[in-house]
């Protein structure tokens, strides 16, 4: 952490706003400064500071033969830097070979998307496989968590809704096409799926919801297309990582679902899951519609760091 926490203790550095306790081993912790020294002994660092600050620090650990996961976007968009979902990209982890060549790093950053992003790009991930898909149109409706603490003002949300999430929508579109993209060598090609994105915020604590019209060039069955999302396992599955949920995204049958509030933390690992919900045709049968939620600080954040480091583990990029 920073100087303001620095030489704290763990619950006196934060402000604790979940219902349980904090774990007294927790607690009790000394919060030390963000130094590759102070991470002497760590297997992986995980970084969530601001962007202007990971910048600036994440490269030091990675210097220092750390391997880092950051939530952070400062490197997201760099060519030999992974932009991970482990359930969509697991090979773009290869992307650390060039990371050791080019920079010297013996680990390196591997970075995590946007909140917004991963519930999108999982959904996306078994259409874009199994169909020739075209454009993908997109609304969000993102909680408050979203975007931090304090975040946006109560006098700014309740009864209201805010239309503009500055730089969301440019990250959304670029992103998702980075994550769903194919490893050539060393370098990753972006999808090519063409995206409109719409962002707003909504008076919801946790729980991104989003609606997807997506196109296809031939006509496609409603329940093939819910079949491919249902059956869609990946790699943390098949290597049954310890935060893998068993299916990665659960398809809700009930005519008015996914809810935030009621579907957040569905799942075998509680927030893991998306849910998928209103799986119909478009204006025609080459196109459907959908509505999707993802726990955006569970899987839109810490979740999906956790799993790719398992993930790092697994595959060897850790030792
Ligand atoms: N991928 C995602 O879905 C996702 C989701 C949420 C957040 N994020 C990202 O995560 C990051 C943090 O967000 P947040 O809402 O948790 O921010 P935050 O509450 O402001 O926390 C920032 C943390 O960084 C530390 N810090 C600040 N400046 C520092 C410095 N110069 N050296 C070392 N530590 C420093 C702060 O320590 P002090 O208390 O000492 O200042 C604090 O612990 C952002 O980049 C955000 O965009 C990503």
């Amino acid at each position: 952490m920073g100087s303001k926490s620095a030489g704290k203790r763990y619950s006196e550095a934060v402000r604790w706003l979940f219902t349980e306790p904090i774990p007294e081993e927790i607690a009790r912790k000394q919060v030390e400064k963000a130094l590759p020294e102070s991470a002497e002994g760590c297997d992986v660092i995980y970084s969530a500071l601001p962007s202007a600050v990971a910048r600036e620090i994440e490269p030091k650990f990675a210097q220092a033969g750390f391997a880092l996961v950051s939530e952070a976007s400062a490197h997201r968009m760099e060519p030999d830097v992974p932009l991970m979902i482990p359930e969509v990209n697991p090979d773009h982890l290869k992307l650390l070979t060039r990371q050791r060549e080019s920079r010297g790093w013996k680990r390196g950053i591997v970075t995590t998307p946007n909140c917004t992003v991963t519930g999108l790009a999982i959904v996306l991930k078994p259409l874009v496989d199994s169909f020739s898909t075209g454009k993908a149109i997109v609304t969000t409706m993102q909680a408050l968590s979203g975007a931090g603490f304090p975040g946006v003002p109560s006098l700014q949300i309740v009864d209201n809704l805010i239309p503009y999430i500055q730089g969301e929508e440019e990250k959304v579109a670029q992103e998702a096409k980075k994550i769903l993209g194919t490893l050539n060598g060393k370098n990753v090609v972006p999808h090519k799926i063409p995206m409109g994105i719409s962002c707003n915020r909504v008076a919801v604590i946790d729980g991104h919801t989003e609606t997807l019209y997506l196109e296809f060039e031939k006509s496609v069955d409603v329940a093939d297309v819910i079949a491919s999302l249902e059956k869609f396992r990946a790699e943390p599955q098949r290597l049954k990582l310890p935060t893998a949920p068993e299916q990665p995204i659960i398809v809700s049958k009930e005519k008015d679902r996914p809810q935030p509030r009621l579907d957040r933390m569905q799942g075998s690992i509680p927030g893991m899951s998306v849910v998928v919900g209103r799986v119909r045709h478009g204006i025609d049968d080459k196109s459907i519609q959908l509505t999707l939620l993802s726990h955006n600080t569970v899987r839109g954040a810490a979740g999906t760091a956790i799993l790719t480091s398992e993930l790092m583990e697994s595959k060897g990029y850790l030792g």
